[in-house]
């Protein structure tokens, strides 16, 4: 079907429905939450969309859509951000954060096209997926949904993971899925890292800053985005037409639906307070440019009235149900998509061919971050390793949030289905193979409590770490049923002989992701002490993180041997972890956000402006612990003749080109992530930081070969948004850094 035979169906479509049928269509309901009776009241009414059910069921809902007055296929959407995580079976990516440090976008395709293939099967056609929130205030819970601090960085992942899940142009008939860009807009930015609450920005900062990743993917042909929970200088993004129109409709030419939030509708007035009722709430949401509604049933009732009473224009009703069927009538919901799970060939869930690109992909994001006296890669014939920490045999934490752990319902007894290595299962395997002698401690310190409805539970494992700061307790936690540290003497006891000690640390997610927001980034005390403990004891320590954000660990950084770090690095995280340690993979990640050195240096995103007066703490420095674009490798890379032009025209239409010179002086094969950045040195917004990415690529070179890298950068990206909200190239000097760990500088002048 072409545009024009899309609308003209899907305008007869339009032409034929009831005021109530219509509202019903654009309601998105969560079958978790509806009793068998209600979902099929719903869907004789003609609801247009339901979450999180799958499979079988799924199929058995579409199927009764053919009894409906017009049989319009349901669209089912799921919450898809690492893989078809919430379906045990399915393949487990790393979080988005995990692949960011790849800086690899023809991977993050790969990954989007496995999980459409996926999600597919299981008769689903919409994935709440790519995440475009910035992961700047790292207190934030959902930092590890966000392709890291930077917008290029995100713009580009996330428009290649549109490309993997629809297709890279014509939405893809058999196994495309419909791509939600989320969360519209600036979320992750609230005051003080508490999920949705209010972002006090400005809408040139909201143009400068947080719509440029989403034009990126409105532009590879994203079809449908969803609006944040938070407030933009206290309008909530629900009701902003600025935002939901203007902006993402006028300005970057959006032609899709939006969809909302979980009951944002309900909230503009249970929550918020804008609202004075819910029919005027479902008012406000439409006509701020809301489409669909997600998980608010009162809306159906709501809608109908206000415009049965004319406070409601049933014009906008129109406009949004026609958006909703154009997307049910292109994506091919009403051919052979309609009862896909009925005519299902040989499963592709995790299947081999997924799993090899999943593995291939994870092994290209363990990061490393120190390698003291080259301590790593260890040699094989060491005669015994230590294995101890949280994280080292933690499947959930390597999993993280919204995978079946965590989602409809919070569930850590449930088991994966498909591979699933975890850190030890990785290095037993090596270690057995080498004859090395490995041994493994389980954890058996303080775990985290949190659930969603308790208050702060004085039992948790950061209140346990304050609880015995003060009281000096050492091993046992006097007041609570949980220990304050692991048996630590077992520990020394188990490092007996040991050659190295390797522990591995971090979160997991009961106290990451979703509502779970963290004012302090240190270690928890018992995993802390463990460290300090094996220090002591004058072990060789090499520490590997695995969580869902940078932690504030200048400890680890000052003491450990060596530190790898992952963000959730799914099924494969184990494997790539000790391939890293004992050198069958040469790391070749770099990171995609910045660790803090403390708590109450959050935000330390790298692309901060100059400061003008003082600039840092008097108790800390202002530089990150490691910053953006960090990470080491078993080569030495170098750079050489950076190249560019003198001079560009400011009204120039092509893309400026510089080259420079990367070469592996060592004696290992491996990988080099080169960056651009540039650095806007007199503009007439004071507000240009330091140092601005805009450009990288992957190159890997044999040892002692040297290669050419290009780079194209589009005039557009040297534009500031000026006051009156224009995008604007001004004339002027910029300066470029390029490299990866050394770096070459060099000016150009727009003319
Ligand atoms: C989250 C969204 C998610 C939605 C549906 C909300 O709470 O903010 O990211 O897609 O729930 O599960």
């Amino acid at each position: 079907m072409n545009q024009n035979q899309i609308k003209e169906k899907a305008n007869e479509l339009l032409s034929q429905m009831t005021l109530p049928e219509k509202v019903a269509q654009i309601m998105q309901l969560s079958y978790a939450h509806l009793s068998e009776e209600e979902r099929v009241m719903w869907i004789d009414r003609g609801i247009g969309s339901l979450l999180h059910v799958m499979g079988s069921e799924a199929q058995r809902f579409q199927d009764k859509t053919m009894e409906t007055r017009h049989k319009i296929p349901l669209l089912f959407g799921i919450d898809c951000v690492r893989g078809h995580a919430m379906n045990p079976a399915a393949t487990v990516f790393p979080c988005q954060l995990g692949m960011a440090a790849a800086f690899n976008p023809e991977m993050v395709q790969r990954a989007g096209e496995v999980s459409a293939v996926e999600v597919t099967e299981d008769a689903l056609h919409m994935v709440f997926s790519p995440v475009l929130c910035l992961g700047r205030d790292t207190r934030w819970g959902r930092v590890d949904e966000t392709f890291g601090e930077d917008p290029y960085l995100s713009g580009e992942l996330a428009a290649a993971m549109v490309k993997g899940y629809q297709g890279d142009g014509e939405m893809r008939q058999d196994t495309g899925v419909l791509a939600c860009a989320k969360h519209y807009l600036a979320h992750g930015e609230s005051t003080g890292g508490r999920d949705s609450y209010d972002v006090p920005i400005t809408n040139r900062k909201v143009l400068e800053t947080f719509a440029p990743p989403f034009k990126k993917v409105i532009d590879a042909g994203c079809k449908s985005i969803m609006t944040a929970y938070h407030t933009i200088d206290g309008l909530p993004c629900t009701a902003n037409r600025w935002i939901l129109h203007d902006l993402l409709r006028n300005i970057m030419g959006f032609e899709g639906f939006v969809i909302t939030d979980w009951d944002n509708a309900g909230r503009l007035f249970w929550q918020q307070f804008f609202s004075p009722d819910m029919r005027h709430a479902a008012k406000t949401a439409i006509e701020a440019g809301n489409d669909m509604i997600m998980s608010t049933p009162s809306f159906y009732e709501a809608a109908i009235s206000m415009v049965e009473s004319g406070e409601l224009d049933e014009a906008r009703i129109d406009e949004a149900a026609l958006r909703v069927l154009s997307v049910k009538l292109e994506m091919g919901l009403f051919g052979e998509k309609r009862s896909q799970f009925n005519h299902k060939k040989a499963s592709k869930m995790a299947c081999e061919e997924h799993l090899k690109i999943n593995s291939e992909f994870t092994n290209q994001t363990v990061i490393m971050l120190e390698n003291k006296n080259n301590v790593l890669p260890l040699s094989r014939d060491i005669k015994k390793l230590a294995v101890v920490g949280p994280n080292a045999d933690n499947i959930s934490s390597q999993y993280g949030d919204w995978t079946f752990y965590t989602h409809p319902l919070p569930d850590f007894t449930k088991v994966p289905e498909s591979v699933n290595i975890s850190i030890w299962d990785g290095i037993n395997t090596i270690a057995k193979d080498s004859g090395i002698k490995a041994a493994l401690t389980q954890w058996d310190g303080p775990v985290s409590k949190y659930s969603r409805q308790s208050a702060p539970d004085p039992q948790d494992v950061q209140s346990i770490q304050r609880a015995a700061e003060d009281s000096s307790t050492d091993s046992t936690c006097e007041a609570g049923e949980q220990p304050t540290t692991p048996n630590l003497e077992k520990i020394l006891k188990d490092c007996e002989g040991a050659d190295v000690v390797i522990a591995v640390i971090g979160d997991d997610p009961t106290f990451n992701g979703e509502e779970r927001d963290r004012a302090d980034l240190d270690l928890p005390y018992a995993q802390q002490k463990m460290l300090e403990v094996i220090k002591e004891a004058g072990y060789k320590l090499i520490v590997v993180g695995v969580t869902g954000k940078p932690l504030a660990v200048k400890w680890v950084k000052e003491n450990a041997d060596a530190v790898l770090w992952t963000f959730c690095p799914g099924m494969y995280g184990g494997s790539a972890v000790a391939g890293v340690l004992f050198g069958d993979i040469n790391p070749s990640a770099r990171l995609p956000i910045s660790f803090p050195q403390h708590s109450g240096q959050v935000p330390v995103y790298y692309n901060q402006l100059p400061g003008w007066h003082g600039e840092k703490y008097i108790d800390l420095p202002k530089e990150p612990l490691y910053s953006f674009g960090y990470g080491l490798s078993y080569s030495d890379f170098s750079f050489e003749n950076l190249l560019c032009p003198e001079n560009v025209k400011a009204n120039n239409k092509e893309d400026i080109c510089i080259s420079v010179d990367v070469s592996n002086k060592s004696k290992k094969d491996g990988t080099s992530v080169v960056q651009l950045y540039f650095r806007d040195m007199v503009s007439s917004i004071t507000g240009t930081p330091v140092k601005q990415f805009k450009g990288f690529e992957r190159v890997s070179l044999k040892a002692g070969e040297t290669k050419k890298v290009s780079f194209k950068l589009p005039m557009d990206e040297l534009a500031i948004v000026d006051y009156n909200l224009n995008r604007i190239i001004e004339k002027g000097v910029f300066k470029i850094t390029v490299g990866d760990g050394q770096y070459l500088e060099k000016e150009f002048e727009v003319i």
